[in-house]
């Protein structure tokens, strides 16, 4: 438990290693990779073991080594530009947590904190979040010097790269439930939920000081609830979760560089289910029930309701009704 890949410049010989070994169709020497890694044969042979220990197929013959394709890794060199910002752990209680911490101690904005299985996974709410191996679990650190009112605009970024992913590169009818559920629609009166996203902000003076968005997707677990469902149960095959790792973070990178709000926010609203429907909004204590007429530029949610007039609701459950 707890125990976190991140020596990053080992990290960078294995990603060569690997490169090396995927690019090269024929087998290639100790000697060949000590060459060209500028490290001694004694390294090469030791990164070597510490890979296939890891799971990669790795076979040594005379010749030298190959590589058999085989597992969906999540280990921090899998992830070209991106490597060196990843911690990477078998298992922890919540990548929520570790992030916080790395946060709290001065990591860099763009860390992300990975975990192939969580064992005390938090949802909103306070409610759980389920996560068992074959599912993708991370949280990205966010350090931007933004006025708190902004924050919304991260987690609507990353629902809408989740959603447009979901789309674009599976083919999946994606949409978002305000605030930031990704839901699969099996028709307009059934969705269920694929993915969750989780924010815990710290502010000082009305500033963020770091916002941290933990974001889980049902891969290739099972969800266990009937109202969720998972990429593997749609396609019917499993799905690599590490392209889909690359995909969000290089999508969520572009989106959220340079951020025109107006653009996310117009977007947003044409992935959101909710709009222009009736809806039950519980929040603790509290419900409100009328038809959802916008989100505005907080990312609060409007509704008309039916004796209440307009409300604006920052935070809460949404239910079509
Ligand atoms: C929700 O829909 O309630 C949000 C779910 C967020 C789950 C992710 S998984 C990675 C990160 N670590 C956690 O403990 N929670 C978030």
């Amino acid at each position: 438990v707890n125990k976190e890949i991140s020596d990053h410049s080992e990290n960078s010989i294995k990603q060569k290693i690997i490169r090396l070994l995927r690019d090269s169709r024929e087998p290639l020497s100790g000697e060949v990779l000590s060459r060209k890694l500028s490290v001694s044969r004694v390294a090469v042979w030791k990164h070597i073991q510490k890979l296939k220990e890891l799971g990669y197929r790795i076979f040594s013959q005379a010749q030298g080594y190959s590589m058999e394709e085989s597992e969906d890794f999540l280990y921090p060199w899998e992830f070209q530009e991106y490597s060196d910002r990843i911690h990477f752990f078998f298992e922890t209680e919540s990548t929520m947590k570790v992030a916080r911490k790395l946060a709290e101690s001065g990591c860099p904005h763009g860390t992300v904190v990975v975990a192939e299985k969580q064992t005390h996974g938090r949802g909103r709410l306070k409610r759980i979040w389920l996560s068992d191996k074959g599912g993708l679990y991370f949280t990205c650190i966010i350090k931007r010097s933004e006025q708190m009112s902004y924050s919304w605009q991260y987690s609507f970024a990353a629902s809408l790269v989740v959603a447009k992913i979901f789309r674009e590169q599976y083919n999946l009818p994606a949409v978002i439930k305000w605030p930031n559920d990704v839901l699969i629609e099996f028709d307009p009166s059934e969705y269920r939920k694929i993915a969750g996203i989780l924010s815990d902000i710290q502010i000082e003076s009305e500033y963020i000081s770091y916002l941290n968005l933990g974001i889980g997707i049902n891969v290739n677990n099972k969800p266990g609830l009937k109202t969720a469902v998972s990429m593997k149960e749609l396609l019917g095959r499993p799905v690599s979760r590490r392209d889909l790792l690359y995909s969000f973070l290089r999508d969520f990178e572009n989106t959220t560089a340079h951020p025109d709000r107006q653009k996310l926010l117009s977007e947003w609203r044409s992935y959101c289910m909710v709009l222009n429907k009736n809806v039950r909004v519980e929040i603790p204590g509290r419900v409100y029930q009328g038809i959802a007429v916008d989100v505005d530029e907080e990312g609060a949610l409007i509704i008309q309701t039916d004796n209440q007039g307009e409300q604006r609701i920052l935070f809460g459950d949404c239910f079509l009704s």
